[in-house]
């Protein structure tokens, strides 16, 4: 499939984490190791560990590592202390827990928040369910970090932690797609009069009235301005990319209090992008083409540019979601005569599995760029937890030029299989789910 899928109106994307810390957060952080520490200090020298345990207040919540070292090291202590848990696995705190180390673990009593037909705000293009897809397992898998337990998604302290507040998804159909997740993880919980969503060309947004909080996508697929940003332009070769110009769409960006941004799978639709920058005049003809990872290292440095020369970071938090993965070489997971992710209904079992549908190139311009930055942007590093889903895209389950796939297409998944975007309910409610583990 050529990268002519990411479809028309404004998309939603995925989160991985990898952390760069934030700085507001630093004393809480100096004081909850030293409580933890005092906590621990207090578990190793009492006698009465098992009322302590029991006390959530004392549960080391901060103090992962050590307490991970006293594991291995002191195993009768640990068991002393433990032995009231289900599980070794600690409580999730951001800066400790690499939520990337992890296994999706199937779990049939598991069930979204929401469905295809119970929320109203689902394009049609990621309801699978309502396209036809008849198997459900993929909705039923939770996502478990090695070391730590990841926090249940709750709708009420969801929304409590956006009371005032505007959070903005900026981005691509993927972007999109989380964005939608999002809204309807929370949507269920407020009552019709008190919510209201409107759709525009490029922004979309949801009102939580009660909680003066809305959940708001921009479209912008390269984050930088691009000749196809309002009309899409089909084929690749004739898009061009301004890799020094965000103005346009970053006035949109101002006076939100929580930015989450994306861009990957547009860059990657062929070997070299025609890229302007300058101020060439003379328009199409003054573009050079550059090699991907090349322009994207622009383009992304334009955007990095923009935020810290803009950004307040007292006032507003960044996020940055990282590659989406796409599944269309079924060779990636063993599978030499597969059809693309068509009719595939597990994920891939082998740990750390890493598909050609992500680019360690394009991360690691991501990683860099971010790391040379003053705001501090937080990862949400979606990228090897959703490579193992090769079970969770729209496939055939979806449409095409505002239409579902016929019954002909979806017999013909190798042209008609959409291996890039993801059934919702489904993976991108865990992105959201990490998501807010970090807000
Ligand atoms: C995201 O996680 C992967 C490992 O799962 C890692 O290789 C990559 O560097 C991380 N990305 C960023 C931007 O930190
Ligand atoms: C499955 O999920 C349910 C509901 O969240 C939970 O009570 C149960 O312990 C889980 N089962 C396993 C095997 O993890
Ligand atoms: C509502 O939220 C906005 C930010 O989105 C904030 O500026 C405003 O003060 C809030 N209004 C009230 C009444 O708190
Ligand atoms: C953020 O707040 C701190 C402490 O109040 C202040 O020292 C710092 O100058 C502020 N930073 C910005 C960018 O306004
Ligand atoms: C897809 O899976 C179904 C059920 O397992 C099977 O009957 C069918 O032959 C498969 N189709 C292809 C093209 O592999």
């Amino acid at each position: 499939m050529s990268l002519a899928p990411p479809p028309p109106p404004p998309p939603p994307p995925p989160p991985a984490y990898s952390m760069k810390q934030y700085r507001g957060k630093l004393p809480l952080s100096i004081i909850t190791v030293a409580v933890c520490c005092l906590a621990l200090f207090a578990l190793l020298y009492t006698e009465r560990l098992s009322l302590l345990s029991s006390t959530s207040i004392f549960r080391p919540k901060s103090c992962s590592k050590r307490p991970s070292v006293l594991k291995s090291k002191d195993k009768s202590a640990e068991d002393n202390v433990y032995n009231t848990e289900i599980d070794d696995r600690f409580d999730f705190d951001p800066e400790e827990c690499n939520v990337v180390n992890g296994k999706w673990v199937f779990n049939s009593s598991i069930k979204p928040l929401y469905s295809d037909r119970s929320c109203p705000y689902l394009d049609r293009q990621v309801s699978c369910v309502k396209n036809g897809r008849q198997d459900s397992a993929y909705r039923h898998w939770e996502w478990q970090p090695e070391d730590c337990t990841l926090p249940r998604f709750n709708p009420e302290l969801a929304l409590k932690k956006l009371r005032n507040k505007r959070l903005l998804f900026v981005g691509d159909s993927l972007q999109r797609g989380q964005w939608q997740s999002l809204v309807c993880m929370v949507e269920f919980i407020i009552p019709e009069e008190k919510k209201s969503m409107k759709r525009g060309r490029s922004l979309s947004v949801f009102k939580a009235k009660e909680y003066n909080a809305t959940i708001e996508f921009y479209w912008a697929p390269f984050l930088v301005e691009s000749n196809t940003d309002g009309k899409i332009i089909g084929d690749p070769k004739k898009r061009i990319l301004k890799v020094d110009s965000v103005a346009k769409h970053a006035h949109n960006w101002l006076g939100v209090d929580i930015l989450v941004f994306n861009t990957y799978v547009w860059w990657m639709s062929g070997l070299r992008l025609k890229t302007l920058w300058g101020s060439f005049a003379n328009g199409q003809d003054g573009y050079a083409e550059l090699d991907t990872p090349v322009a994207y290292k622009i383009g992304l440095k334009t955007w990095a540019n923009w935020v810290d020369s803009t950004i307040n970071s007292n006032h507003t938090r960044v996020f940055f979601t990282t590659m989406s993965p796409t599944h269309t070489n079924s060779i990636d997971w063993g599978k030499k005569d597969g059809l693309k992710c068509f009719n595939e209904t597990k994920p891939v079992k082998k740990k750390k599995h890493w598909g050609s549908g992500s680019d360690k190139r394009m991360m690691s311009v991501v990683a860099d760029t971010v790391k040379k930055m003053k705001v501090p942007v937080t990862f949400i590093n979606v990228t090897q937890i959703s490579e193992y889903r090769i079970d969770a895209h729209t496939s055939v389950y979806t449409e095409t030029g505002g239409k579902v796939l016929t019954e002909e297409q979806k017999a013909d998944p190798m042209h008609h299989a959409d291996c890039i975007h993801w059934c919702l309910p489904g993976v991108p409610d865990t992105w959201n789910q990490i998501f807010f583990a970090h807000l």
